[in-house]
């Protein structure tokens, strides 16, 4: 089983990380987007990372407009009907997950594989709903995609294992260094990333600290790139709260539950870094 052509569905934070990554390691992308200005946004993301790294000297301008040059946007589903893989990098909700899966089921291929980045979703009951449970396995990037070298691979009691290995050889070509994880919520990292970070909501909450002070102490104290505070905005708030309430629900432990002022930053508007405010403001 050999991927050529790759599929990326959303084209936010994730998505358009997947669809730079795909085109650097030689694969034709194609990239959906809901409208023409979420499109150019996340297209723009790319082209701004790709023109960063010509300044730092990582790549140079021939080899950016090469990865430029195999990225196909588009707003309309039906141009990844050629796809051999396709990463579904849309919003965590299960529902809307669930009708691109059944839109994309009528125009790809058979023998296509979808692959999915949901950080928390059962990928079992994302892989139920379509005709190809074989063919339907989790592959979970790191934010920010081009830079976090690690990638998880889920696969399901249904998934053939032909199918894993081949996924588990395209993380590898995207030079990201695969490991397997169980279908669990929050699979092996957000299992124990996503406790530590609604942790640290709480001890602000309960008043042990600045949201300062505590970035300061989890960076200069425990060698931490970033803060949690820092994190939270990075990943994105409503994200968190999305995956949060996926991990409470599946496991009713205290430690996954959503802290209240989370909810309401993310009720407020506040979603981090992509809506300008979040715990920090970037205006
Ligand atoms: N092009 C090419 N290379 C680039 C680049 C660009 N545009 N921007 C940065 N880099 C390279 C730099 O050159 C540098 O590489 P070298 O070490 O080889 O020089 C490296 O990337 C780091 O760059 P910087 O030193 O400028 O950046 P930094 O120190 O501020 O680090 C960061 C940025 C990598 C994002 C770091 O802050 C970090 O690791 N943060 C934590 C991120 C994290 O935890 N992500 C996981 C989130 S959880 C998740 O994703 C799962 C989920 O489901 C929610
Ligand atoms: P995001 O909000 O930045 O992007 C989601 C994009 O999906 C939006 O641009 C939205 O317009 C688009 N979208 C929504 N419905 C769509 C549809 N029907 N068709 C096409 N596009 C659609 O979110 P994100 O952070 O990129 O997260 C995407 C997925 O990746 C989620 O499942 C999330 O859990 C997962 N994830 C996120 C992170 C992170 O750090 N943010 C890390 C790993 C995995």
């Amino acid at each position: 089983m050999q991927f050529k052509k790759i599929g990326v569905v959303g084209c936010g934070l994730m998505g358009s990380g997947i669809a730079q990554v795909a085109a650097d390691a030689g694969y034709e992308t194609f990239v959906q987007e809901v409208d023409d200005g979420l499109l150019e946004k996340g297209l723009s993301s790319i082209d701004r990372f790709l023109s960063k790294g010509v300044e730092r000297g990582k790549l140079d301008e021939k080899r950016k407009s090469e990865i430029l040059s195999r990225i196909h946007g588009t707003t309309r589903l039906a141009e990844l009907e050629e796809v051999d893989l396709v990463i579904e990098a849309i919003i965590e909700d299960l529902e809307v997950k669930k009708k691109v899966y059944a839109a994309l089921e009528n125009l790809v291929r058979p023998d296509t594989v979808f692959a999915t980045n949901t950080s928390s979703l059962c990928i079992t009951e994302l892989a139920a709903g379509t005709r190809r449970p074989d063919l339907f396995v989790g592959l979970h990037f790191f934010n920010p995609v081009p830079l976090m070298k690690v990638v998880e691979v889920i696969a399901t009691l249904s998934t053939e294992p032909e199918v894993r290995d081949a996924v588990t050889g395209f993380a590898r070509s995207l030079g990201k260094t695969p490991i397997q994880a169980p279908d669990r919520p929050g699979f092996v990292v957000n299992r124990l990333l996503v406790p530590y970070l609604l942790d640290a909501i709480r001890a602000l909450e309960e008043g042990a600290g600045t949201k300062e002070d505590i970035d300061a102490g989890m960076k200069l104290g425990c060698g931490y790139p970033m803060g949690p505070f820092e994190l939270l905005d990075f990943v994105g708030l409503d994200t968190t709260l999305y995956i949060a309430n996926i991990m409470y629900d599946e496991f009713k432990e205290k430690r996954f539950a959503p802290p209240p002022l989370l909810r309401r930053m993310v009720l407020g508007g506040r979603m981090g870094r992509k809506s300008g405010k979040g715990f920090y403001d970037y205006s």
